[in-house]
């Protein structure tokens, strides 16, 4: 599959585990960085990601910064845009099959490593279930 995953300064840490993760199970993925601690603007990355979801050039994003709060306001401005903020991954795997949620949102100083982690592998693993969440979902998103 092909990710598109992008942090600020507050993400990036966690960001560099995800990728090595993604890579590992095999994806295809675009990192947009930031690439390294000084501060920047999560926006900026929120809309490199989501540019690229727009356009059909990646299936999937991944946003990371310091709470995911930022990131999942600024994702979700996007029309094609689902932006799902998951700090567990009950909610991670029902943002999949409920909301076909197409960009996963993480807080770095909120989600340990490892929960991080398995909140990835589910998302990604977790199909949409279709049926009666289509329509909900085309009364708010362009799909
Ligand atoms: C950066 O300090 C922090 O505000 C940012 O990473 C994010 O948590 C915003 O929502």
């Amino acid at each position: 599959m092909k990710i598109a995953i992008g942090a600020d300064h507050g993400g990036y840490q966690l960001k560099e585990k995800i990728v090595a993760q993604l890579i590992e199970l095999g994806h295809e993925v675009e990192d947009v960085g930031c690439f390294g601690p000084e501060s920047v603007n999560y926006p900026d990355y929120a809309s490199q990601v989501c540019e690229r979801i727009e356009g059909a050039q990646a299936q999937r994003g991944i946003l990371i910064c310091g709470t995911g709060l930022g990131m999942s306001m600024a994702a979700n401005r996007y029309p094609h845009v689902r932006a799902a903020l998951c700090h567990e991954s009950f909610s991670a795997r029902l943002s999949r099959e409920h909301n076909n949620a197409n960009v996963l949102c993480l807080g770095e100083r909120v989600t340990g490593t490892e929960l991080a982690a398995d909140i990835v592998t589910v998302w990604l693993a977790t199909e949409f279930a279709g049926g009666r969440h289509q329509s909900r979902i085309e009364k708010f998103s362009q799909c």
